[in-house]
């Protein structure tokens, strides 16, 4: 594995679990130091185990998405980022009529100010140091219309239309802003939805559900020097439409 991202600190929110936790390993496994975010003590302890099994260095800092303040914090704890993952995300599905105003609040916070809070304490660090990676977390729900999926869809098109204007913003600072926006994905926070979300996979062209690492390594790739001319692009890892007929 190449050590391409050797001198760089990545903060990586939501790396307690799922997409988060292997983009976590697949970035430490390019070199770079991890800030490892979340809330659950265990599986932060468990993640950081296995950065440092890979020979590199991490630490927890943890903060709830949904309190500004704890996010603020998180900001100024982490320090000088050079490579920042806005993963952490929640999902509960709902058709409107049946959405109450605390769970829009929640996806609202954490989906969306949660990003922009960072994006905004972090990037003008990047921008003085003349270097620095964005990758936002999307999902196919922010394009493709879903029963269920209105408000964490508009989350994430919404996050999608931010990673668009920050890359404008801060691209001309050698910042690069840049979006994965993810198929169905096997995660922790999937498996409560059981068969359910299974035979979601069988709505892709693949016809299965994607690994974490699957994810996982489309992100590392955007946030590495691979992809130095890319900004603003939204990299699907979707596992493909199938075609009519
Ligand atoms: N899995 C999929 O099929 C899929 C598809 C498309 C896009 N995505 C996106 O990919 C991202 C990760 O999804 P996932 O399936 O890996 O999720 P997951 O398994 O449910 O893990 C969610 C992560 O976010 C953190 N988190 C959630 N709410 C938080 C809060 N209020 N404060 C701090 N941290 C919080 C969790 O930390 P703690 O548990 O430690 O609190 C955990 O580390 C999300 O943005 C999701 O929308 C997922």
């Amino acid at each position: 594995m190449s050590n391409d991202l050797a001198q760089q600190t990545a903060l990586v929110t939501g790396a307690t679990a799922g997409i988060g936790r292997a983009t976590a390993l697949a970035l430490a496994a390019r070199g770079a130091g991890i800030i490892v975010h979340g809330r659950d003590k265990e599986r932060a302890a468990d993640t950081l185990r296995r950065i440092e099994a890979l020979g590199a260095t991490a630490r927890f800092e943890p903060a709830d998405l949904t309190d500004p303040a704890e996010v603020t914090t998180l900001a100024e704890r982490a320090g000088d980022v050079d490579i920042l993952v806005n993963n952490a995300g929640i999902f509960h599905f709902a058709r409107t009529s049946n959405t109450d105003p605390a769970t829009f609040d929640t996806h609202i916070a954490v989906n969306l100010r949660a990003p922009y809070l960072l994006v905004q304490a972090l990037a003008p660090g990047m921008v003085e140091r003349g270097h620095g990676a964005i990758v936002n977390i999307s999902s196919g729900a922010a394009a493709t219309p879903g029963l269920g999926s209105g408000i964490y869809g508009a989350t994430k098109a919404a996050l999608e239309s931010l990673t668009r204007v920050w890359a404008a913003e801060y691209g001309p600072d050698g910042v690069r802003v840049n979006a994965v926006a993810a198929g169905p994905t096997r995660t922790e926070g999937t498996a409560v939805y059981g068969d359910a979300f299974e035979s979601a996979g069988q709505a892709v062209a693949l016809k299965r559900l994607a690994d974490p690492e699957e994810i996982a390594a489309a992100v590392a790739f955007m946030a590495s020097p691979s992809a130095s001319y890319v900004n603003g692009a939204i990299l699907g890892a979707m596992g493909g439409q199938p075609a009519l007929g």
